[in-house]
């Protein structure tokens, strides 16, 4: 039986969200912000993020898929779903569940980047440091973690945990 190690509490994930949210705000006051998540993982994280903010923003949404095994990427990235808002000359946060090699947000960034949104930033709930493989810049991430899959809080292991409220340390 897989075994859930719990990690992040109902409680831990709201106050995380609630920083973040607060340095979001501050940070794009009289800005006009679109948050774009990307689907499916960001979308638990996305919605208790917009509404934490104290400003008005515009949401869209991603999807990309990559070939790969269960618990890593490939590198080989495509686009699934492309966004529907008009992001040029706009300020643009890219929402995402975790990153990892980081090869998922830097396809989005140089991607998102041929729209000529005027800046692109990201945003991420968890930072996962080992096995990073790009340079990207993580402006805003809410809880750093070196190694592990974790699942729950939109975070899946084959489609399966979204949707617990907490994040949990997956060991098969
Ligand atoms: P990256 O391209 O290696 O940074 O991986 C990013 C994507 O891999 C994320 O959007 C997740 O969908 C997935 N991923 C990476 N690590 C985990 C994890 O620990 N749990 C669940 N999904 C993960
Ligand atoms: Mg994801």
């Amino acid at each position: 039986m897989p075994e859930l190690v719990p990690v992040l509490s109902k409680n831990d994930i709201d106050s995380l969200v609630t920083k973040v949210a607060h340095r979001i705000s501050t940070d794009y006051r009289n800005h006009d912000l679109i948050l774009i998540g990307v689907l499916k993982g960001a979308f638990v994280f996305l919605s208790d993020l917009v509404r934490s903010l104290d400003i008005p923003v515009q949401i869209d949404f991603i999807r990309v898929f990559s070939y790969g095994s269960d618990m890593s990427s490939s590198g080989e990235i495509h686009l699934k779903k492309d966004i529907e808002v008009d992001i040029k000359d706009k300020d643009v946060l890219i929402v995402e569940d975790i990153v990892d090699t980081g090869l998922t947000l830097k396809y989005l960034i140089d991607y998102l980047r041929s729209y000529h949104p005027k800046t692109i930033k990201v945003c991420v709930f968890i930072d996962k440091h080992q096995r990073r493989e790009t340079d990207i810049a993580i402006d805003y991430s809410c809880h750093d973690v070196d190694k592990g899959f974790l699942v729950g809080y939109g975070l899946d292991y084959n489609e399966n945990y979204r949707y617990l409220s907490g994040i949990y340390h997956l060991k098969l």
